[in-house]
């Protein structure tokens, strides 16, 4: 039973100098994807949902599936809700068995989003799960407003997160130019926050040897969500072409898309552990 918060697996990680892979699956497929990877790898790893699958009723189904995905894993993982949009929607999170949620409060002004963050902290803790929060914001595309030292520290002393996403040049989903990481900004809070992980958002296109060079500096935990799930769709259109419309069963043609996903997965978990 490997069933853990994030406190079990990214503190550790960061006295180490590694990070670990945060994962956004969508489904059962590149769920059991991420588990695999993490069993190939015998390493922790973060399986986590998009905000949206629970506004729309799915992360309550797909939750119990997650929940027992981990159970059964043999290394720890935590499931966690990515860029939680409400309070109701930590509580719901948390009610269904979640052992990590974030909520993202960075589009708020700075003591909106202590209060509401804080608000989602202690729910979290009540229940021994983890909590993640956001300042500064990473944006969708390239537009980002890059985290402030002095108000980094000031957010995470008033809040207490378990892991605090920073805003050092990355930004959600696939680049029209390459990304250039403020490193030093990155070098900077990891000074003032020695014991707290960093949370890098919007991995997607963002060149790993700075990534790698983020974790040597602070950063905890690598979110990837877009080239992830590109990979799998890939994979599918890729083996239904082959297939040359002849019928296979969903299950057993969803086998080798799930191989490719967490092959792709591995090289990217190695990578964060600077393996
Ligand atoms: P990408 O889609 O750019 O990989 O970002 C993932 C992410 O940060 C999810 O919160």
């Amino acid at each position: 039973m490997s069933l853990v918060s994030m406190n079990e697996i990214l503190p550790a990680a960061r006295k180490a100098g590694r990070a670990i892979g945060a994962f956004n699956a969508a489904n059962y497929e590149t769920a059991v994807a991420i588990i695999k990877a993490a069993e190939a790898e015998k390493s922790p790893v973060i399986l986590q949902l998009y905000s949206r699958l629970f506004g729309n009723g799915k992360a309550e189904a797909l939750g119990g599936l997650l929940i027992r995905l981990a159970e059964k894993c043999s290394q720890p993982v935590a499931v966690h809700m990515d860029h939680g949009e409400s309070i109701e929607q930590v509580r719901n999170a948390l009610s269904w068995g979640y052992t990590s949620v974030m909520l993202d409060g960075s589009r708020l002004p700075f003591a909106e989003n202590v209060a509401v963050t804080s608000e989602a902290v202690a729910l979290a803790h009540a229940v021994g799960a983890s909590a993640e929060g956001e300042i500064g914001h990473v944006a969708m595309g390239d537009a980002t407003a890059l985290s402030d030292v002095e108000e980094t520290c000031r957010f995470a002393a008033a809040t207490k997160v378990d892991a605090l996403a920073v805003s050092i040049g990355t930004a959600h989903g696939y680049y029209k130019q390459t990304p250039k990481l403020d490193l030093e900004l990155c070098r900077q809070i990891g000074e003032r926050l020695p014991g707290l992980p960093l949370v890098l958002h919007g991995g997607t296109g963002t060149p790993l040897e700075d990534v790698q060079k983020a974790i040597t500096l602070g950063i905890t935990k690598i979110n990837i969500a877009t080239e992830f799930q590109h990979t799998f769709l890939k994979a599918v259109q890729a083996d239904l072409e082959a297939a040359n419309g002849n019928f296979i069963p969903v299950d057993k043609f969803m086998d080798a898309p799930i191989e490719r996903c967490a092959e792709h997965l591995r090289k990217l978990i190695r990578a964060f552990a600077l393996r």
